[in-house]
């Protein structure tokens, strides 16, 4: 079973309040930091760790930090992006819901060895409930002398501010949020200037994910090297996993990296199988902006070697057989479900969500949603398949952020690996609104 480093205390009784948080050994990475090591020897440990981002993209942690522009006399800020409204992904809100202080932990060290005085966690404007813990619990560590001025006798003073996002999906991309935190609509800024640069009020910022600023607790507190040992290659450390869909158990996993994908969803310790005796059909592991992946992709290599949850080998075959871990979004489908209709759902989403600014996006990902309701609504053509595939070309690469990817690339993957199913729903449209396509065969070379 997994070591667990960040929600190994997350059930215990009281453990949202200061006082049981310190109990259970809270706050000694504040202590060691601030009182033995100077801002330097914190941004080296994490750079030894290897910790890569665990918003989405798998950003060296250590070496984005280390980007970070110090011009004399100018404030510096630490964000911590909590907006998490991927579909798919809901391990940030369980720990802030659970372990307030360990974030709160995570932003002050982090803060110090950044340098920062004035920090920010922004949180998704649904999660009012956990807003409110984190006011708590952000008080309870002012009250005791964690964040305000010269926190623990060290001399540095620290303030932490959080505050809610502007309920769209677009907020969590990094640049967005930070118009939206500055009271703007949240559109994405043209980079360069990177935030490391040029971010919150103009000031050089780095905007971390709460997992990324959470695991630097245990890494100060066991030094980079330790972490390191956790994980395979350039996949160190544990990871939180949100598990979801047609499981036994679904839920969020705290796993080290490593683990065979084929363990986390039958293992008895992990999701314990396809929920009601039924088989895998597919499963996207990175939430609903990566590629989905086929049973046959799922379990086991074409070499017959076990798929890992680590960054490298769900990525394994590139996009023609490959995924990502994306923000570590979960998402099992079993042989009732259909593949069509779950395409046309995330495009809906995606159609909702672009900010408008490019016109690429704006445009193509309503083209595609439309495109999609005709093939899940019996009234699509073959050609539609193909159109969909030219829209996604045209979509990918062209925009200012990332969302028209991540609009464009599960429609690409689900053509990709279930074009027969795409087909079916074309030439028997009847059968298609009754019954389900079901399993797909692997083919011989898989
Ligand atoms: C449309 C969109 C939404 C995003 N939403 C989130 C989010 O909710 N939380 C998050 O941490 N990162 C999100 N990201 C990624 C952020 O832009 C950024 O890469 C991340 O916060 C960096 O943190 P990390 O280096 O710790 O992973 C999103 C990106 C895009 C393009």
């Amino acid at each position: 079973m997994s070591r667990k480093l960040l929600i190994e205390h997350a059930e215990v009784p009281g453990i949202a309040s200061y006082e049981t948080y310190r109990k259970h050994g809270g706050y000694a990475s504040v202590e060691k930091a601030l009182k033995t090591m100077s801002p330097d020897e914190v941004v080296e440990e994490v750079k030894k760790s290897g910790l890569r981002g665990r918003g989405g993209a798998g950003f060296p942690t250590g070496m984005k930090w280390s980007f970070l522009a110090k011009p004399e006399g100018v404030e510096r800020h630490l964000v911590c992006n909590a907006d998490e409204s991927e579909p798919g992904t809901f391990k940030d809100r369980y720990l802030m819901e659970k372990l307030p202080h360990l974030l709160i932990e995570g932003m002050i060290t982090s803060s110090y060895a950044l340098g920062a005085r004035r920090s920010y966690i922004y949180i998704r404007g649904e999660f009012m409930y956990v807003l409110r813990i984190l006011e708590k619990a952000i008080a309870e560590a002012y009250a005791n002398g964690m964040l305000g001025k010269n926190i623990l006798g060290s001399g540095y003073d620290l303030d932490l501010v959080v505050t809610p996002g502007g309920g769209a999906y677009i907020c969590g991309e990094e640049t967005a949020l930070l118009e939206s935190l500055e009271g703007k609509r949240g559109n994405p800024r043209m980079k360069p200037p990177f935030p490391a640069v040029k971010g919150l009020w103009g000031n050089p910022t780095v905007v971390n994910n709460v997992e990324s600023i959470a695991a630097v607790v245990p890494i100060v507190n066991e030094g980079g090297e330790a972490y390191a040992k956790i994980g395979i290659e350039r996949s160190t450390g544990t990871k939180l996993i949100s598990a979801s869909g047609n499981l036994v158990r679904p839920g969020v996993y705290e796993i080290e990296l490593g683990l065979s994908v084929e363990e986390f969803i039958y293992g008895d310790n992990y999701c314990r199988g396809i929920a009601n005796g039924k088989k895998l059909k597919a499963c996207i592991p990175g939430g609903s902006s990566v590629p989905i992946l086929p049973h046959y992709l799922v379990t086991k290599t074409a070499a017959g070697t076990d798929r890992l949850m680590t960054y490298e080998s769900l990525a394994d075959g590139g996009f023609a057989s490959g995924s990502m871990l994306g923000s570590g979004g979960f998402i099992v489908f079993d042989e009732d479900q259909c593949i069509v209709r779950n395409t046309w759902n995330f495009a809906r989403f995606y159609a909702h969500e672009s900010c408008g600014q490019c016109s690429p996006c704006r445009e193509g990902t309503g083209w595609m949603e439309k495109v999609l309701y005709r093939l899940e609504h019996g009234t699509g053509t073959l050609e539609d398949i193909s159109l969909l595939e030219e829209i996604n070309k045209k979509i990918e690469g062209n925009t200012i952020c990332p969302l028209g990817d991540a609009a464009a690339w599960p429609v690409a993957a689900a053509i990709r690996h279930f074009r027969d199913e795409f087909e079916w729903h074309v030439k028997s449209p009847q059968e298609a609104q009754t019954r389900n396509y079901g399993l797909i065969q692997a083919p011989l070379e898989a």
